[in-house]
C-alpha cells in the first residue's frame, strides 16, 4: 500500500514526538519531527508536509506564534494544535485563526489517529474543490476572451462595411492603425500599450455610423453646426466600444480629435494629458486624412503632407509623436501603397 500523507510532528518533548510518531507511521502516514519553530519551518521549506501537529507551549516561538506563519506560507498544509487540557482555550482560538482541530494531552492516541484522518480528508476535499474552482474560472476567463474577440471582430467589420461605403474612406481605419503601431514602436511603447493602440486605432471612427452620410460627404466648407455634428463621433464611438473595450481604448477614442494645445471644439484636456495613445492616432488620423481625397479637396503629396504634420506640432498635434512620425515616415509600406494606389487611381480616371 503506498503510504498516505506526510505529518510534521512538532513538540518540544521527544517522548511526545516518539508516541505520536510511532502511531501515525503505523497508519502508514511518513512522519517527521521538528523540536521548535525553527526546525519545524526548516523542515517545511525542505519537504512541506500535508499535515502539521503543532504543540502550543515549546521554548521560543509558540505554536500560536507560529500558526499564522505556517498558513501565510502554506495554506494548503492542515494544522491540528496540542495543548494541555487546562490551556484548551487557547487552542479553540487557534481554531478560529486557522487550525484545523486541537487535542489535549495527554493523547488518547486513537483520537490522534482520528483526528489526523479527519483533518487530512477535509484538506483533500478543500483542494479539490480549489482545483474545480480554478479549472470553472479559467474556463470562464477563456470564454470571455472569446466573447471579447467576436465582438471586437464584430465592431470592427462595422467599422470596414462603414468605410467600404464611401469611396473617400475606405481603409482608413487600418491605414491609420499600420501608421500609429509604426510611430508607437518608435516611441517604445509596451506591448499591452501597444495592443490598446491597435483597437483605438481600428475603432476610433465606429462614431461615425450616427453622422449624417450627406454632412460627411459635403462637397462645400462646413458651417460650425456641421462641424460639430461631425465631430460627436468620437463620442458616440467611445460609448459604442465601450462594453467590450478597456478604459484606456475607451479614452482614446474619445480624444482623437483633441488638440495638443487645447484648443479643440468642446475640448475639456490638453497636452500631456490626453492619452498618448489619442496624441499618436491624431498624427496617423491627419496624416492619412490629408494623403487621402476627401469630397471637398483632393489628396495632397506625402512630401506636403509631411510639411503640413511639422507645422502643427506644438499646436494640433504633440512634437515628440510628430518627431518619431517624421523619422519612421520613409519606412511605412502604407505610404507607399498608399502613393501606389493614389496613382493606379490617377491613372484610371
Ligand atoms: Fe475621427
Amino acid at each position: 500500500m503506498d503510504k498516505k500523507e506526510r505529518i510534521l510532528i512538532v513538540d518540544d518533548e521527544a517522548g511526545i514526538r516518539r508516541l505520536l510518531y510511532h502511531k501515525l507511521s503505523r497508519a502508514d502516514y511518513t512522519c517527521e519531527e521538528a523540536e521548535n519553530a525553527k526546525q519545524a519551518m526548516e523542515k517545511m521549506a525542505a519537504n512541506p508536509a500535508e499535515l502539521i501537529i503543532l504543540d502550543i507551549m515549546m521554548p521560543g516561538k509558540s505554536g500560536i506564534e507560529l500558526l499564522p506563519e505556517i498558513k501565510a506560507r502554506y495554506p494548503d498544509t492542515a494544522v491540528i494544535m496540542a495543548t494541555a487540557i487546562t490551556e484548551a482555550s487557547n487552542a479553540i482560538n487557534c481554531v478560529k485563526k486557522g487550525a484545523d482541530d486541537y487535542l489535549c494531552k495527554p493523547f488518547n492516541l486513537e483520537e490522534v489517529l482520528l483526528s489526523a484522518d479527519r483533518s487530512l480528508e477535509k484538506r483533500r476535499l478543500e483542494l479539490e474543490i480549489k482545483e474545480y474552482q480554478e479549472r470553472l474560472q479559467q474556463k470562464v476567463d477563456e470564454q470571455t476572451v472569446e466573447i471579447r474577440r467576436l465582438f471586437l471582430g464584430a465592431i470592427e467589420a462595422l467599422v470596414f462595411a462603414l468605410e467600404a461605403k464611401d469611396k473617400y474612406t475606405a481603409g482608413h481605419s487600418r491605414r491609420v492603425t499600420k501608421i500609429a503601431l509604426a510611430i508607437a514602436k518608435e516611441l517604445g511603447l509596451s506591448r499591452d500599450e501597444i495592443e490598446d493602440l491597435r483597437w483605438g486605432s481600428l475603432l476610433h471612427d465606429v462614431g461615425k455610423i450616427a453622422v449624417d452620410q450627406s454632412i460627411q460627404n459635403k462637397p462645400t466648407k462646413l458651417t460650425a453646426v456641421e462641424y460639430e455634428h461631425i465631430m460627436i463621433h468620437a463620442q458616440i464611438g467611445a460609448g459604442i466600444v465601450k462594453p467590450v473595450v478597456n478604459d484606456r481604448v475607451v479614452e482614446m477614442i474619445e480624444h482623437h480629435h483633441d488638440r495638443y494645445d487645447g484648443t479643440g471644439l468642446n475640448q475639456t484636456i490638453a497636452g500631456e494629458d490626453i492619452p498618448l495613445g489619442a496624441r499618436i492616432m491624431a498624427v496617423a488620423d491627419a496624416f492619412d486624412a490629408m494623403t487621402s481625397d476627401r469630397p471637398y479637396r483632393p489628396a495632397i503629396s506625402v512630401e506636403e503632407a509631411l510639411g503640413e504634420i511639422k507645422r502643427c506640432a506644438d499646436t494640433q498635434l504633440d512634437p515628440l509623436v510628430v518627431r518619431a512620425f517624421i523619422k519612421i515616415s520613409n519606412s511605412l509600406p502604407v505610404m507607399k501603397n498608399g502613393q501606389a494606389a493614389r496613382k493606379a487611381l490617377k491613372a484610371k480616371r
